[in-house]
């Protein structure tokens, strides 16, 4: 970790020296009286509150038991833990004071209205993308909200991550600001699933690797392949994802919309938020950030191969669920033998043939290269997005013991996926023990 920092150091500090003078571009802009919220347009308001929603802005910006916008919440990153800062418009601990200039300044450059770098755990890098108009209309609503008197909290960052400064080098090096540009050889359809997935949804913010400076892939091999956020594996976007039934606009619209569908499963952990702002969005849109996630899977299958397919996997899913005639003996193993009993006892309640949750065997977390999402989902429970309130699943981390749950996953594992057995469980527990919850 030492040789890491200042690896990290010496490298950023070179770029900050070099990026100075584009660094120092960013001036303080003025503070200003709170605009009127009568000032500003109500269909503009009502426009914004829709876009702030699809940017997921008051899931980072509202502490549990907070007030909605004031921050406060720590997200942990692993440069340290970053917290949010209040974004209603109060003057003196918000963005009361800050024109509607510094705001479009802050999502597109990630500086703020004193011309301080902001962490990228501040998602401006996508933001960036964001039309004029609809950073307006997020500005309007935001600036129309009740002001709460709420001081941010002081990041948590060793040395010599907590130096702004060198974060003039991490946006230098991998910041490209600038609004989306459609794709002239592309459909409307599709230039706006690109928009709303690459700007303000964010979603390779977890969805795309990231690099030794936390940078995640805007392009290339790295894209929408898959990353981790808040402990949890996140799968691919593009083809190559562990959900064995590939997916369609159809599936992937009720996944998105309901949080859940029937081949794929629920949308857990930190997708429930997502899935559950989505739920209010335009139904046109939803279809279009579907289309664009097909396109870059490389397209469907031929409707007839599809249905075979989906058929073949949720009739051989089903027989291996708990109970079921055609059901696998469990082996004659003692790690199987174990977790098969804590299976039985913790979990067949719910999850067993003809059992309300669909079939473990088709979800991706099942087939995933990690144990992490199985253990996460068997500790903390899963608290449904809005549109499937219904499939709550309790949490377990007091009635499972660490070497329980290794036996549990090693089980689950090798009973309802094809793929080779997990390595690294142990750690995946204790790393799920140490998550925050
Ligand atoms: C993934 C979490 C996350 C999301 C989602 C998010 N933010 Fe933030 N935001 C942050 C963090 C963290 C900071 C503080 C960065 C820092 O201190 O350098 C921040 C800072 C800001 C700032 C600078 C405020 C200041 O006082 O310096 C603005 C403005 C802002 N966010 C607006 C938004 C808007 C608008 C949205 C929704 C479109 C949004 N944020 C969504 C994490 C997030
Ligand atoms: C805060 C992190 C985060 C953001 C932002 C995010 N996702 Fe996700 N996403 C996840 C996680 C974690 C999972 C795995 C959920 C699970 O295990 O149940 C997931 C799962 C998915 C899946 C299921 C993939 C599969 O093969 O099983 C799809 C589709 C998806 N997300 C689409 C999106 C889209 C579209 C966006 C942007 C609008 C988005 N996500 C934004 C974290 C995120
Ligand atoms: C009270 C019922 C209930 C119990 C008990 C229960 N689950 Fe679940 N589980 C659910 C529901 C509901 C879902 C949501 C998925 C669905 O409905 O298709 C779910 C989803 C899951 C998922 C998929 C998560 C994802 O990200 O896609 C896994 C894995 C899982 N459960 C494992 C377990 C394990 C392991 C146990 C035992 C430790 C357990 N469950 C106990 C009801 C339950």
């Amino acid at each position: 970790m030492k040789k890491f920092a200042i690896f990290v150091v010496l490298v950023l500090a070179a770029a900050a020296a070099g990026a100075y003078a584009w660094a120092t571009r960013h001036p303080a802009i003025a503070p200003i009286a709170r605009p009127a919220p009568a000032s500003f347009d109500k269909n503009l308001v009502k426009q914004g509150e829709k876009l702030a929603g699809f940017g997921n802005c008051h899931v980072c910006h509202t502490k549990p038991g907070g007030k909605p916008f004031a921050g406060g919440l720590g997200l942990p990153t692993p440069f340290g833990t970053i917290y949010t800062t209040n974004i209603t418009p109060d003057v003196d601990t918000g963005i009361g004071g800050w024109s509607e200039q510094a705001f479009m300044r802050a999502m597109r450059d990630g500086v703020d209205r004193e011309g301080r770098h902001l962490y990228p755990a501040f998602p401006f890098d996508y933001y960036t993308k964001t039309s004029d108009a609809d950073l307006k209309a997020i500005y309007a609503y935001l600036m129309t909200r009740e002001p709460v008197s709420q001081k941010p909290s002081a990041n948590e960052l060793p040395f010599p991550f907590n130096i702004r400064l060198l974060l003039a080098g991490w946006t230098f090096l991998f910041h490209e600001p600038g609004e989306f540009k459609p794709d002239a050889s592309k459909d409307a359809e599709w230039n706006r699933g690109a928009y709303l997935v690459e700007s303000l949804g964010h979603c390779g913010a977890c969805h795309s690797t990231r690099n030794s400076f936390g940078a995640a892939a805007k392009s290339g091999p790295g894209a929408y392949a898959g990353g981790s956020a808040e402990g949890w594996y996140v799968p691919p976007l593009v083809a190559a994802t562990p959900a064995p039934i590939p997916w369609t606009v159809k599936t992937l619209v009720n996944y998105l919309i309901d949080g859940w569908d029937g081949q794929h499963g629920i949308a857990a952990g930190p997708m429930t938020p997502v899935a559950t702002d989505l739920a209010d969005q335009k139904e046109d849109d939803v279809f279009a950030i579907a289309n664009y996630l097909m396109s870059i899977k490389g397209g469907a299958k031929p409707a007839a191969e599809q249905d075979k397919l989906a058929a073949d996997a949720v009739s051989a899913a089903e027989k291996l669920e708990w109970g079921h005639a055609q059901a696998p003996a469990v082996p004659n193993d003692p790690v199987m033998q174990k977790g098969a009993r804590v299976f039985e006892t913790q979990c067949a309640t719910c999850h067993k043939a003809g059992g309300k949750p669909a079939p473990l065997a088709l979800t991706t977390v099942v087939n995933a290269p990690d144990a992490g999402n199985v253990v996460m989902a068997s500790f903390y429970g899963i608290q449904p997005p809005r549109g499937v309130l219904d499939r709550s699943m309790p949490p377990r981390a007091t009635q499972i013991a660490d070497d329980e749950m290794v036996a549990l996953a090693t089980f689950i594992r090798a009973r309802f996926s094809k793929k080779p057995a997990w390595t690294g469980v142990e750690a995946s527990v204790r790393a799920a023990r140490a998550a925050a919850h």
